[in-house]
This record gives C-alpha cells, structure tokens and sequence, in this order.
C-alpha cells in the first residue's frame, strides 16, 4: 500500500528559548527534522507533507534539498488542526502515517512495524510504557482493544495511573482520516483540536486498531529544551559509537567520540578521547587517531598515524603516513603513501610525494612536492601577492633548507638544495644549490652597548 507522511512540525519550541526553530536544532549536526525526513524516505514514502509554522523561511532554507509538500498552520491549533493543513494532498486510498518533527531518534525498523501493523487493521498506533507518564496522551483499553486516547489534561485520577501513551505516531488510511479529521471538535481542557480524538472514533465505527511499540523509549523521546536535546544527542552518539565498535574500531572512551556524519572504517582502527568525525570520512586499518583530532569529508589508508590535536579537513592521506600532532590538512591536501607531516605544519591544495617529510613549522599552500623530497622547519610558501595565488613545484630528492621562502611562482628542481633562510625567487635547477641570503659579516672589537 502506499503511503505519504504528515510530519507534525509547527509547533513553536517556545522553551528552546532560540530564534532557530525547534525542529532545526541539530542531533549529531544535523536538524532533528532532517533525521525524521531520512528516514520516512528510506521507508519509501510516496509524499512527505510539513506541517510548519514558525520560521518557515529558515526552514525553507534548509531543507531545500528535501522534496517536500509546505503545509502552513499559520496558528497552532492542536495536533489535529495541524493535520488538516495537508488533507487537501492526501489520496483517500493512501495511508497516512503522522510522525511527529522533534522526536529525532525514531528508527526506520520501528516505524516498519507500524505499516506492517496497519496491514491488518484499519488504524495503527505507536505506543510505550513510561515509568513517569506525567503530560501524555494515555491509551485506554478495553481488555486488549484500544478504545481511546486521552490527553493528561483532560484524564482522570485513575486515567492517570495508565503508563502506556500516545508517542504521536500513527498510521491509518486516507479517507478514514479525512472523515475522522472533519468530526473534531476543539471540546477538550486546552481548547485545541486533538488528532488523538480520532482515535475513539475509529473505536466507534468498529475498526480495528493494533498498537506496535519502540525497541527503546528513547526512540520516541520528544525534544523540548536544550538539556533535552543534549541528552538524546549523548543518546544518539552512544548507539553510533557502539555500532563502531561491534564493527571492530576501538575507542579508548566512547563517551568521547564524536560522529556528525558518516564513517566508514576498516578493523583494528582506533580513536583516542575527543574525536569529531564530521561529513563523509572513510578511515583505513590499522590506524591510529591520536586525541582531540578533527576528520571533516576526508579519506585515511591503512597504516596511518594521526598524532593528537591535528586537523583534516577536505584531504585524502595515503597509507602508512604520519600526521601531526598539531597537523592542519586543509582542502586539497593529498599526502602520498608513507609522506610526514609534522607539528605546526599547514598544507592546502597541495601534494606531498610518496615519501616526503615537513617535519615542523611549515606552510605549504598551491605546492606539488615530488617523491623523497625534504622540507625543512619553517619553510613558507609564499602563494599569494594579495590578489592572484601562485604555484609551486618541489621535485623528487629536492632539500629545502629550514626558514626558507619560496615565492610563487616557484619552481625548485630535482634533487635541488635550497640553503637555510633563504628567499627563493628565481627558479632553481635540477641537482643545484641555491643559497639566496645576506652574508654573514664577522665585526670584530664590536661592542655591546652599556646602560647609561
Ligand atoms: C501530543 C499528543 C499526546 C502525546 C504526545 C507525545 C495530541 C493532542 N497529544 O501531546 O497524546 O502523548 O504528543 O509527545 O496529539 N504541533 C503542530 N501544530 C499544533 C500543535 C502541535 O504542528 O497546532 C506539533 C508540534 O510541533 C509537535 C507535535 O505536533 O511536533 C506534538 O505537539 P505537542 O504540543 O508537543 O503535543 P503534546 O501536547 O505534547
Ligand atoms: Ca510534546
């Protein structure tokens, strides 16, 4: 059968105390809206209708990659009114499963579960038992059969001590809902039209109504604050960091590892405290991650040491290198099989040859270095005047002696010495020596001056 999906986004967030929208608020980088979106998608779901009603320009904005139906609530009105602004897209021999915007942690397999649920009967709920079920809906059976849902506010003392509740999660087909959607009423302690309502309408035609449940609660834990909102992140990172680890990556603390993105890893791989992995990141085995490194969209071989405290960002390191610490790895930086980067070195859009060493201090930017080549503490590409960029060429073998600036355009032949502190700008040749510095004056009887 298939189905769109209504995701109930309006409301305001009012306790995020934010000017961002609640339903942007990231989980692991990313809007808690986006997560609930990639997942109906990979469900299959044939329409996604938003229903919006704060921020909707920033909103619009990013989600523009999304393909969405805009459903305006231009006033909250209840969860029900909410729906109402998507019925006009909605086929009447569809289903319709409703999620709700700020539960980010919802799991495609139990939402499967409830489209499963739905095939053999007319509606289909999402329910959990909760220890403290102070605020919600709670699920009113007769014997097994769910008859209702009655929000706290409008319950009973002994409707109260229910534990099981209403996640906001439901599924039931097109026309029903549009009936059902046409018979609330606004009767209730809030004054709002309830989408839980329909529920004893179904009850009353007779339907069947099947409840399925969340492998966690947490699955269906709604954001309101922001202690809320770290704490279903620290829940989000926990299950990622363990789906690694099962994989074979060690991580020295996992409460210490960070992962806005994806990862791909090869076996005996491991994390030091502190990593973020943001992006696309594919890391090799047999590699070591030293502390608080950041890897943002980058791709690691196998082999490969990343000393603490170093950056990549964008670059593509080759197996058996060493990076770092205090490494930074910005855009285009491309380190061949068994390269070095150092402590305080910064490479962009540059290639380090199979082999070749910056040990320390170094900026290498627009720079092709061949294979063997050494540069020396200190070495400074000098790639941009103020207004173009430059490039450099350092060929296989090349030596550049340590405090030396390389003017771009530069080009330092093969196996070239470039002497210490100097300051090239002339291209070098193949196998010479180039020593571009004053020279040094021995002044002898000089005096030191004395204090006056
Ligand atoms: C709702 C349910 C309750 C359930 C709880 C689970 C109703 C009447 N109650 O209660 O049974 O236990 O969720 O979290 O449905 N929204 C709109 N427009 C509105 C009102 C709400 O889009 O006019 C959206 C909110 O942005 C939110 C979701 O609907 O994403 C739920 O709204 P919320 O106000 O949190 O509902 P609750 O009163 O908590
Ligand atoms: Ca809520």
């Amino acid at each position: 059968m298939p189905f769109s999906v209504v995701v109930l986004a309006a409301g305001k967030g009012t306790r995020m105390k934010s000017s961002l929208p609640k339903v942007l608020h990231p989980i692991a980088g990313k809007p808690m809206v986006q997560h609930i979106i990639d997942t109906v998608n990979s469900l299959g779901a044939s329409n996604i209708h938003l229903v919006y009603g704060h921020g909707g320009e920033q909103l619009q904005q990013q989600l523009s990659h999304n393909t969405l139906s805009w459903c305006l609530q231009a006033e909250q009105l209840g969860t029900g009114h909410a729906v109402m602004q998507a019925v006009d897209k909605i086929q009447d021999d569809e289903d319709v499963l409703i999620v709700v915007g700020d539960a980010p942690l919802i799991k495609p397999s139990t939402l499967q579960q409830l489209i499963d649920v739905k095939s053999d009967a007319d509606l289909a709920l999402l329910t959990v038992k909760l220890d403290d079920p102070t605020g919600m809906g709670r699920i009113i059976r007769d014997g097994d059969q769910v008859m209702a849902i009655v929000e706290h506010k409008d319950a009973t003392e002994a409707q109260r001590q229910i534990r099981e509740i209403n996640t906001g999660m439901m599924i039931m087909g097109g026309a029903d809902l549009k009936r059902w959607l046409n018979n609330l009423t606004n009767n209730n302690a809030q004054g709002e039209y309830y989408l839980t309502d329909v529920i004893e309408m179904a009850a009353n035609e007779n339907k069947v109504i099947h409840a399925s449940h969340p492998s966690s609660a947490v699955e269906v834990e709604g954001i309101n604050n922001r202690v809320q909102l770290a704490n279903i992140e620290r829940a989000y990172q926990k299950e990622q960091v363990e789906s690694l680890m099962m994989k074979g990556i060690s991580m020295i603390d996992p409460a210490r590892f960070d992962l806005r993105g994806d990862i791909e890893v090869g076996q005996d791989s491991s994390f030091d405290v502190n990593c973020i992995v943001e992006g696309k990141v594919v890391v090799g085995s047999n590699v070591e991650v030293g502390a608080n490194c950041i890897l943002r969209d980058c791709e690691i071989g196998d082999n490969v040491v990343i000393e603490a405290n170093s950056i990549i960002e964008q670059a593509i390191v080759g197996d058996h290198c060493t990076v770092g610490p205090y490494a930074r790895l910005r855009p285009g930086a491309v380190m061949k099989e068994k390269a070095k980067v150092g402590n305080f070195v910064e490479m962009k859009k540059t290639v380090l040859g199979k082999g070749s060493k910056a040990n320390h201090l170094t900026y290498l930017g627009d720079t092709e270095v061949g294979e063997n080549a050494n540069i020396g503490a200190g070495t400074i590409t000098c790639n941009y005047d103020g207004v173009n960029k430059f490039k450099t060429s350092i060929g296989d073998g090349a030596f550049i002696g340590s405090n030396s600036s390389l003017v771009a355009p530069a080009v330092i032949g093969k196996g070239a010495t470039v002497g210490a502190g100097s300051i090239i700008n002339k291209e070098v040749p193949d196998g010479e020596l180039a020593v571009a510095r004053a020279k040094q004056r021995n002044i002898q009887g000089w005096e030191r001056p004395t204090k006056k």
